[in-house]
């Protein structure tokens, strides 16, 4: 477990964060939760983060925050959540940090992109999740472009049916490529700040050489990976002047979360199981 989650509680993010930071590294704090189920739990979850970003300029960190809609009440009341997410777009804004918004499974897209745009339109330190797995994305592309947003695009990590995400990774693969290239060519007409969430070291090369083919600086997109997978590569493309940021976990309701990382790379379960058996 310590492998992709420095500890449990906030300062062990933290210390993560200062240690990536002496390595050249940014980091995006996110404590685990999602499917919360009443305003008070989600209300406490805004109050934590909004703590969390004061922390962050106290201790003059390069760390933005990345949050999920259900850990900040989505299921619970959908305004609750639209106002948790602007106080911290705000506090983001008001501390020199930025708030990312997780993507979620499919049945929350919708809603996920409308708080989006709400949020965005008050306060711009903020960006959203897309997942290349999804039929509709290069659609919902097409929708935000006049926002100029900031998108981290991912491959996606939910169960999906076919009739809503492609199920061959090959198509996966191809359909990120094809986004990314859309991303990398808004930014360089300035519509946009993309940041691709990727361990594909194969995709962070292909895309290193086309932002490189349309004459893009090094620091005009920002590859982000997760806390304790790929640490030497991340290192290494921080070394090469790639903008690196990582994403690092804290928090006790890790179970879903940590399933998740382990569906990604069937060698994750040997680990497990020979950590646990050894
Ligand atoms: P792929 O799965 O093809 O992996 C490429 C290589 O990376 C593997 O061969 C392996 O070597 C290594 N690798 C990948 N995952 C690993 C793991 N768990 N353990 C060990 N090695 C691994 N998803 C989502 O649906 N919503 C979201 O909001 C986010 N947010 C997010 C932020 C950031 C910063 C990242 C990096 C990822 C996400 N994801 C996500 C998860 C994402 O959708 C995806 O499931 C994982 O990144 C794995 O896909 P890759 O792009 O790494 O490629």
């Amino acid at each position: 477990m310590r492998r992709f989650l420095p500890g449990e509680e906030l300062d062990a993010a933290l210390g993560a964060a200062a240690a990536l930071a002496r390595t050249g590294i940014g980091a995006v704090l996110t404590q685990l939760g999602e499917q919360v189920r009443t305003r008070a739990d989600a209300q406490a979850v805004r109050d934590h983060y909004l703590d969390v970003f004061d922390r962050v300029r106290e201790l003059g960190l390069d760390a933005q925050l990345s949050v999920k809609l259900t850990h900040l009440g989505l299921d619970a009341d959908r305004e609750t959540c639209a106002l948790a997410l602007l106080a911290l777009a705000r506090r983001a804004r008001d501390t020199g940090s930025f708030l990312w918004i997780d993507m979620e499974e499919s049945r929350y897209v919708d809603a996920t992109l409308e708080l989006f745009r709400r949020t965005h339109d008050a306060a711009s330190n903020v960006g959203v999740c897309l997942q290349a797995y999804l039929r509709r994305t290069a659609t919902d592309l097409d929708a935000l472009a006049p926002l100029a947003p900031a998108i981290r695009l991912v491959k996606g990590a939910y169960n999906e049916p076919p009739a809503v995400a492609f199920p061959r990774k090959r198509d996966v693969d191809a359909n990120y490529l094809l986004l990314a290239d859309r991303l990398l060519e808004a930014a360089e007409r300035g519509e946009g700040n993309p940041a691709f969430g990727t361990h594909d070291l194969r995709l962070v090369r292909d895309i290193r050489d086309r932002a490189a083919s349309l004459g893009r600086e090094r620091d005009a997109y920002e590859v982000h990976m997760l806390y304790g997978i790929r640490a030497a590569e991340q290192r290494a493309l921080a070394a090469d002047g790639c903008v690196v940021r990582v994403l690092v976990s804290y928090g006790s309701a890790w179970f879903p979360w940590y399933m998740r990382r382990l569906a990604e790379r069937p060698a994750n379960v040997w680990f497990v199981v020979r950590s646990l058996v050894g």
